[in-house]
């Protein structure tokens, strides 16, 4: 193989409460995202970039920069407005349009059910996905979604970055850790409850749409050891494992990989399986799809997390000398992309799919109302030139390149002014402004890559 297979996908994934706006409009009911406060300085998710109103112009943004594929994610709270009521069929009817008119325009969609929001009251009353009874509430609606879609779409993924949820509460939507048991072993169960979830949408696609894919989905950071010593590849392998790939271990084999059951309960963490829990595991997906930003070098210890995440980012991640990081100190590193594809397919063997990719940075318009984006264009290429090699030279099965937020949206803190688009939109956190759509230097770039199939690079 010389070139990237025809049927090659390239696109743009975006979440709705980072795009659609229209908080209260539509029958939508009150997520958790229009309750949560945001950072200081940074705006409010009530109209994010007006997607609601503004899809057509946006997808004829797609059509020019020659997008096949579009991963979105519907809101809960607009299908079925409190998690636990009727089905709101203005919600539904806007995703039709949405569907029909990236079909219409040749674009491919593919659907997240979760990308982090839930009706808030699943949250207030039932503390998230610390709930089963949510469980069931998430498959209610998972199955609304794909009788209501499932004749058009084709692609599915049910959690957005599956594997954040063992490491942060916050995304699982559980608030409160009850008394009388410890924060990582409620975070581990609720993570358990997450997975059974996902696996109750995987069989229920199975049955109302046999001829739809499921991908699993991870986020994946690549992780260098600071030093040469064993003791530090032995903790980078550790945390490799147990932050980044237990998850798709279950969306590929059907069950829990050894390392993750031992380290649990080892501690006494191990979750609370319901009858039929491991039956369930089995469903398993047909792809393995993940999102890549960065990478990060870790310097050695006993790897034992109470709070995963944040004991990884605060006590052993350190600066990488080779690496040039974004403003926000995410590390630019485009072979590491490749390293990833490699390590996810040679494990598992199955196909894989990069959903997310992408760099933020900080832009206004010039005065000729331009904006040069060539650091953006360098990340873009130096990572499409990496994965042509993972695919063509080392023979991973990849399905497509999806960017992150093609068309500029608020960061996942609702910062407007880290902008990973190849359209600039004309707000910022405090003016909402005109909304206006302008096309970066990278729009052009973009068009022609993906126009030729990745070969003008
Ligand atoms: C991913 C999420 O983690 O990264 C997105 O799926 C998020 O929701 C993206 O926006 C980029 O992260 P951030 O924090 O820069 O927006």
């Amino acid at each position: 193989m010389s070139q990237l297979p025809k049927n090659f996908y390239w696109g743009g994934s975006v979440s709705s409460f980072q795009t659609e706006g229209a908080w209260n409009e539509g029958g939508k009911g009150l997520s958790i995202y229009d309750v949560r406060p945001t950072p200081a300085g940074h705006a409010d998710w009530k109209v994010a970039i007006d997607e609601y109103h503004r899809y057509k112009e946006d997808i004829a943004l797609m059509k020019q920069m020659h997008f096949n594929f579009y991963r979105f994610s519907i809101a809960w709270s607009r299908i079925i407005p409190n998690g636990d009521d009727d089905v709101n069929e203005e919600g539904v009817a806007f995703y039709n349009r949405l569907i029909d008119e990236l079909i219409a325009n040749g674009i491919t969609p593919m659907i997240t059910l979760v990308h982090f929001d839930m009706p808030y009251k699943l949250v207030k009353e039932y503390n998230g996905f610390a709930s089963r009874y949510v469980v069931d509430l998430f498959e209610r609606y998972a199955r609304v979604c794909m009788e209501r879609f499932g004749d058009r779409v084709k692609h599915w993924m049910s959690f957005n970055e599956q594997n954040l949820h063992s490491m942060r509460l916050i995304y699982s939507n559980a608030e409160v850790v009850p008394e009388g048991i410890s924060e990582p072993a409620f975070l581990y169960q609720v993570a358990h409850n997450v997975m059974i979830a996902h696996c109750k949408a995987v069989k229920a696609l199975r049955e109302l749409v046999p001829d739809a894919k499921f991908g699993g989905m991870t986020t994946i950071t690549n992780y260098y050891p600071a030093t040469t010593t064993p003791q530090n590849n032995l903790f980078v392998q550790k945390a490799n494992n147990l932050m980044n790939m237990w998850v798709t271990h279950v969306h590929a084999k059907g069950s829990y990989p050894s390392y993750y059951t031992h380290y649990l309960k080892e501690r006494g963490w191990y979750p609370h399986f319901e009858e039929g829990d491991e039956e369930l595991l089995k469903n398993t997906c047909d792809y393995l799809c993940f999102s890549y930003y960065r990478s990060n070098t870790l310097t050695e210890g006993e790897f034992d997390m109470t709070t995963p995440f944040a004991d990884i980012v605060e006590k052993h991640v350190i600066k990488n000398p080779h690496l040039e990081a974004t403003e926000w100190g995410w590390e630019k590193d485009a072979k590491g992309l490749r390293y990833v594809m490699n390590d996810l397919y040679e494990r598992y063997g199955m196909p894989i799919f990069i959903l997310e990719n992408g760099m933020g940075a900080r832009e206004s318009l010039d005065e000729n109302e331009e904006i040069h984006d060539d650091y953006r264009i360098k990340y873009h290429q130096e990572h499409i030139e990496e994965m042509k090699k993972a695919i063509i030279e080392d023979g991973v099965e990849c399905l497509g390149y999806i960017t992150w937020g093609p068309i500029d949206i608020p960061s996942s803190s609702c910062e407007v002014a880290k902008r990973y688009g190849f359209v600039y939109v004309n707000r910022t956190d405090s003016e909402l402004l005109d909304l206006r759509r302008i096309p970066k230097k990278s729009f052009y770039w973009i068009a022609q890559v993906f126009g030729s199939n990745g070969e003008n690079l």
